[in-house]
């Protein structure tokens, strides 16, 4: 058993292979207090770590000074209102009005396995894999039990949390907050809070910012996980990098509105927290009912960020993402957006498949505008009819066609969304998510359905699932390309209407169950607008998800880095587009377009009909590479080797064989440098003792010299030119002859 409960101490462990958290009660009223999170710990008594020896006490011993204690006690998981004045975790609304919550240990469970979250993406293990502790506290006043949920991995350094709410009262009583995990440290190391941050086209950029006193924190209030900020928060001891340092990440496995939030105190501790956000939220349980919060996977390194990135893609990779195409390679497919955007028909786009099937690519994507009326973006969402004087001889006929030419075919949908100029509008005008009274704010000309109502989404279902199972379709792009605003919905009545958000994300979930259900053969990628639900809860519908709209090279280099931060790059939709960029105009090489793209899903996104000539040539090379490199990228270990976000000059990261055997580092050499001489980089992550052949150059190296004496990369001139370098570790008489440089 990785959890143990000393019962003489009151104290609960929960162990990693390298990590302990460990928690325990005090006090005849029973506090739970947060002891220690870090470095794997022996066996010991740590009851002294929680201070309650010293001023002010705990309340028996000293009831006078009773919010002193509240105050500054490190707590587990804090309520609200009866004296800590740092913010509390959970907050809860009586039907007299009143907002008090106390939380005090009832009793707890440890058992192996893990519980799944009803209705909920989250991460899975068996008996083997984990073991779970269910620590349930209660307010006896208001007759609320609330469980928190801890599960510790065997193998990863990785431990969830989640927290189960029960009135367990007589009366109604109405939940306001409720974060999934909270705890208290203190902030003895100068720490530092990483987050992510952006806009369209600019998706995840890393933001590092020492933790001061009272609260920072990122979050969204957009009815999704959003472009802006990113449900993920680090705290790094001053001075962590990618290889040394103690780091705990902590991210949610959820895809709408969320609060990541570090509060420094007078007593310079910091109060941790992640959940969904409160701002418009508000539950209603009637007696008897439970609430479920979605998931944080936590995850602590004592060897900086790059132990932490290589836990969450591990986990994410064994535990999270499913279906049959998790562990698989993917089809290269080719996306007619950049290509034709709405102006495209039968034509147009076989012309583009069978040129594609010409040079090794895989599958056809036909993007928006193939439905209703739609031939740029003011209408037709909802009405989820194939459109036949764009697609001739209809649907069946275009997949038979692309078919026949050896290529799978894969088709765009936006379920969530509804158009004021569509069918379904004039019939149901009251689908939208509205308030009364107020005309909804459109973004992209169009409103988001009322997902909180079951005979919406079970018309939206049924639409979408006729479509694919009218042809052979293989693949599906789940869109979603506005964010939630005028917040009220026709089907909830007014004590309910703080719900919609949360029921919002609730109903995505349930249909991409239902979808990934019903075709299990096909393989679902989802995307927002770009990159802006890029999380761990779409993760679990969906192996891989779109990561941005901007498609530039050098654009991608700082929004790929964030987001490999934590998702594993198997995960990554990255794509080979057209240059000037259509998203800021920049020209690059192609040969570096295939170089970023094959850090990711591997695609293309163009007119192969229309590209020069060069480039055209050059995509059965980078298909070749594909289909060489992808099982490496989709199972090794990811280093970040250098970064251009901060060096502004080059960027590299590599990708290293879970056995060492086989390395693969992308170097690009962003600004060009005159006058220059070679860099070195050095490598991380290989056997010491290995010797590595570099391919198409006849040189060995032991893996030491690699990582210690570095890699020598020549020819920095010219902005934008790329190396793809891959070594393969080879024992063998051959190797030890070829060894440049062999000490004895
Ligand atoms: C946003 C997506 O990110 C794009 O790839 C494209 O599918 C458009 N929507 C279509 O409207």
């Amino acid at each position: 058993m990785s959890i143990s409960y000393q019962k003489e101490t009151g104290v609960f462990k929960l162990d990693t292979p390298n990590t302990s958290y460990i928690l325990g009660i005090v006090d005849e009223e029973k506090f739970v207090g947060h002891i220690y999170y870090g470095r794997k710990l022996g066996n010991d008594d740590f009851r002294y770590l929680m201070r309650t020896g010293e001023n002010p006490f705990v309340p028996s011993e000293n009831g006078r000074d009773r919010n002193s204690f509240l105050d500054s006690f490190p707590m587990e998981y804090p309520g609200s209102g009866v004296g800590d004045y740092r913010e509390g975790a959970i907050k809860v609304r009586t039907k007299q009005g009143h907002e008090g919550v106390l939380l005090l240990y009832k009793s707890h469970r440890i058992y192996p396995g893990k519980p799944e979250l009803t209705g909920l993406p989250a991460t899975w293990g068996t008996a083997a894999e984990c073991d779970t502790l269910e620590l349930i506290l209660e307010d006896k006043v208001l007759g609320l039990e609330v469980t928190l949920v801890y599960t510790a991995f065997h193998q990863l350094d990785a431990i969830t949390r989640s927290v189960k709410v029960k009135n367990a009262g007589k009366e109604t009583i109405y939940l306001t907050k409720v974060m999934s995990a909270a705890f208290d440290m203190d902030n003895d190391r100068e720490f530092e809070m990483l987050t992510m941050h952006g806009s369209w086209a600019r998706e995840r950029r890393l933001q590092r910012r020492t933790v001061g006193y009272g609260k920072q924190s990122c979050g969204s209030m957009r009815g999704e996980s959003s472009h802006q900020e990113h449900p993920f928060l680090a705290l790094l001891e001053k001075g962590a990098n990618q290889k040394q340092g103690a780091v705990y990440g902590l991210n949610f496995v959820y895809s709408g509105n969320f609060l990541a939030q570090v509060e420094q105190s007078q007593f310079d501790s910091m109060r941790v927290m992640m959940g969904i956000h409160p701002e418009n939220f508000c539950w209603e349980l009637k007696m008897a009912d439970t609430f479920q919060t979605p998931e944080v996977v936590m995850v602590y390194s004592n060897q900086g960020i790059g132990k932490m990135t290589r836990t969450y893609h591990d986990l994410y990779r064994n535990h999270l993402m499913r279906g049959e195409y998790k562990d698989k390679k993917r089809p290269i497919l080719i996306n007619n957006w950049e290509a034709t955007y709405f102006d495209f028909n039968t034509e147009k786009l076989l012309d583009i498949a069978k040129e594609a099937s010409k040079l090794g690519i895989e599958m056809l994507v036909m993007d928006d505008g193939w439905f209703g009326y739609r031939n740029d973006d003011n209408t037709s969402l909802g009405d989820w009819e194939v459109n036949e004087s764009k697609i001739q001889g209809g649907l069946k006929h275009l997949v038979e066609e692309v078919n026949k030419m050896g290529l799978k075919f894969g088709i765009w949908f936006e379920p969530e969304m509804i158009s004021p100029d569509s069918n379904l509008f004039r019939e149901h005008p009251d689908w939208a998510i509205q308030m009364p009274n107020r005309t909804p704010s459109l973004a992209r000309n169009q409103l988001v359905l009322d997902l909180s109502r079951p005979e919406i989404v079970n018309y939206i279902y049924e639409k979408v699932a006729k479509i694919l199972r009218s042809a052979n379709i293989e693949y599906v792009k789940w869109d979603m390309n506005r964010q939630l605003s005028d917040l009220g919905s026709f089907g909830l009545p007014a004590e309910r209407q703080g719900e919609l958000s949360h029921r919002y994300v609730l109903a995505v979930y349930e249909m991409q169950e239902r979808l990934t259900k019903e075709f299990p053969h096909v393989l679902l990628e989802n995307c927002s607008g770009g990159g802006a639900r890029f999380d761990a809860g779409m993760l679990y519908y969906s192996p891989q998800i779109w990561c941005s709209d901007d498609t530039d090279a050098i654009e991608r280099l700082s929004i790929q880095e964030g987001t490999s931060m934590i998702y594993p790059l198997s995960a990554i939709g990255a794509h080979v587009s057209d240059c000037p960029n259509h998203t800021v105009g920049r020209k690059t090489p192609f040969e570096t377009r295939g170089y970023v793209a094959l850090a990711g899903t591997f695609g293309y996104e163009l007119d192969v009909t229309k590209i020069h000539q060069e480039d055209h040539d050059m995509i059965p090379t980078q298909v070749e590479m594909y289909h060489k490199y992808n099982d490496l990228v989709r199972a090794g270990d990811y280093y970040r080797i250098a970064s251009y976000q901060e060096n502004h000059e080059y960027d590299c990261y590599e990708v290293v064989a879970k056995d060492k055997s086989e390395v693969l580092i992308t170097f690009i050499q962003v600004m060009g440098r005159a006058n220059c001489h070679s860099r070195r980089i050095y490598l991380d992550g290989l056997d010491e003792n290995q010797k590595y052949y570099i391919e198409g150059e006849d040189t060995v190296y032991l893996g030491s010299t690699l990582m210690y004496g570095g890699l020598q990369i020549e020819n920095l001139w010219g902005d934008f030119r790329g190396k793809l370098i891959y070594l393969k570790a080879k024992v063998d008489k051959q190797a030890e002859s070829d060894l440049k440089f062999f000490q004895s």
